[in-house]
């Protein structure tokens, strides 16, 4: 069952007919007038590129992520950016105290993290109220979930509470030309909670991800109205904030460990090609059935690829334990990591290590149920970061169009000429 606000006029739906409206004469989208949208920057590059370009007045930005990944440190840090340029903003908590604020606010650099505006409150009527006196032209609402309004009985974060406080925040929001940032829970299950309704209510969704053990996190467009959602940002937990990773895929190619069972695999993240290292352990199981542990990607997806290994690669695991891993807490979702994930299997079952002279072992692809290789989107971006920190040749799907043509190829470049010789 599901709360519902009563209908603001009596005439609404049952009224239909009653009251005649006047037709509205169409116009061609030529003389539709479109105002160039101008943008604030939140002072964080990555973040201002997921967004397209920086914050649009006027719109509302979900920001979701599970528990303690760093959406209230990075909205705070964009606050402070924007406050420290000149503009209005407003820090509205509603799930810590305004000295918990603080105490995140203190170990961020700059010192306009501590002039920041902030309100604690929970009560919608009053957070709506303060928008209207304060007017700011940014604004973070942390988060939408624990916001109540006194209209609905149901509970703070409930799908009523949750639609009646987006609603209302964006109708003031439109209004004023408030930019919201709203900070929105994931639930275990990984989706938005709530939110599949806000979705479609807000214009930009980004998604916050990673583990939070580890210190990289990707923050990637879901859906952007004033962007594209090929975007995608990578950031570093430290004890001072977040701090953008510019170049990534450096790190991850210098910490690859080219041991057995290691190989790099050129993957995008949205637009952008970044280099990781993806790794697998094999190992005698006692377990029937054996164990599949996989991180930073999908399940499924590593199933198919062992299957295809076992009848296709002549690399049967049936009596193994597979895990695999992609290193550093970074998210592949592309079926362009198949072909790093059978390499990897390969090179730890039969223990050679994977590599091309002293680099590690560069590769993409996708891999089809009959064996062969696909191709991807991008390749010529994925080739050209490869070749930017020296690792090739790569094994890619227009070199290698079978899985054995690929693990050969690897193989036959992890011979050096000394061990030919030796
Ligand atoms: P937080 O932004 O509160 O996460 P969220 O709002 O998504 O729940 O911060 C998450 C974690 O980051 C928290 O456990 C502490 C850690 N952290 C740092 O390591 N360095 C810092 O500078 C800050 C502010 C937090
Ligand atoms: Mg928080």
């Amino acid at each position: 069952m599901e709360e519902v606000r009563a209908s603001r006029g009596p005439a609404g739906r049952g009224g239909r007919g009653t009251q005649a409206s006047a037709p509205v004469k169409p116009i061609a989208l030529s003389e539709v007038q479109a105002a160039e949208h101008s943008r604030l920057s939140t002072g964080i590059g990555e973040l201002d590129t997921v967004l397209g370009g920086g914050l649009v007045p006027g719109s509302l930005v979900l920001i979701g992520g599970s528990p303690g990944i760093g959406k209230s440190t990075l909205t705070t840090m964009a606050l402070a950016n924007l406050l420290a340029a000149g503009h209005r903003t407003l820090y509205v908590s509603a799930e810590e105290s305004a000295a918990q604020v603080r105490l995140r606010a203190q170990r961020l650099p700059g010192p306009a993290s501590l002039q920041i505006p902030v309100i604690a409150e929970t009560d919608l009527d009053a957070v709506l109220a303060t928008l209207e006196q304060e007017h700011p032209e940014v604004c973070v609402v942390d988060s939408v979930q624990t916001l109540h309004s006194s209209t609905l009985s149901s509970a703070a974060g409930s799908v009523a509470q949750v639609r009646e406080v987006a609603g209302e925040i964006m109708r003031v929001a439109k209004q004023r030309r408030i930019a919201v940032l709203l900070v929105g829970h994931v639930t275990k299950e990984g989706s938005l909670a709530g939110p599949r309704v806000l979705e479609h209510l807000v214009d930009c969704v980004l998604q916050f991800e990673g583990e939070r053990e580890r210190t990289y996190r990707t923050l990637r467009a879901v859906k952007n109205r004033f962007g594209s959602t090929n975007e995608a940002g990578v950031f570093e937990m430290r004890d001072d904030g977040l701090v953008e990773v510019v170049d990534a895929s450096a790190r991850f190619v210098a910490e690859a460990t080219r041991a057995p069972g290691s190989v790099v695999l050129c993957a995008m993240e949205g637009s952008r090609p970044l280099l990781v290292e993806v790794q697998a352990l094999v190992t005698a199981s006692e377990l029937v059935p054996p164990r599949r542990v996989v991180a930073g990607l999908d399940r499924n997806r590593v199933a198919l690829v062992l299957a295809v290994l076992g009848r296709h690669g002549g690399i049967g695991l049936g009596a193994a334990d597979v895990f695999v891993n992609v290193v550093g807490g970074v998210r592949v979702d592309e079926p362009g990591a198949d072909v790093a994930v059978a390499l990897a299997v390969a090179s730890a079952a039969k223990r050679i290590p994977l590599t091309g002279g002293d680099a590690p072992l560069a590769c993409f692809g996708e891999l089809g149920l009959t064996g062969e290789l696909r191709n991807v989107a991008h390749g010529e971006r994925r080739l050209a970061e490869a070749a930017k920190f020296g690792l090739g040749p790569v094994v890619e799907p227009a070199v290698c169009r079978t899985l054995n043509a690929a693990l050969t190829q690897a193989l036959a470049r992890t011979q050096r000429p000394d061990d030919l010789a030796a």
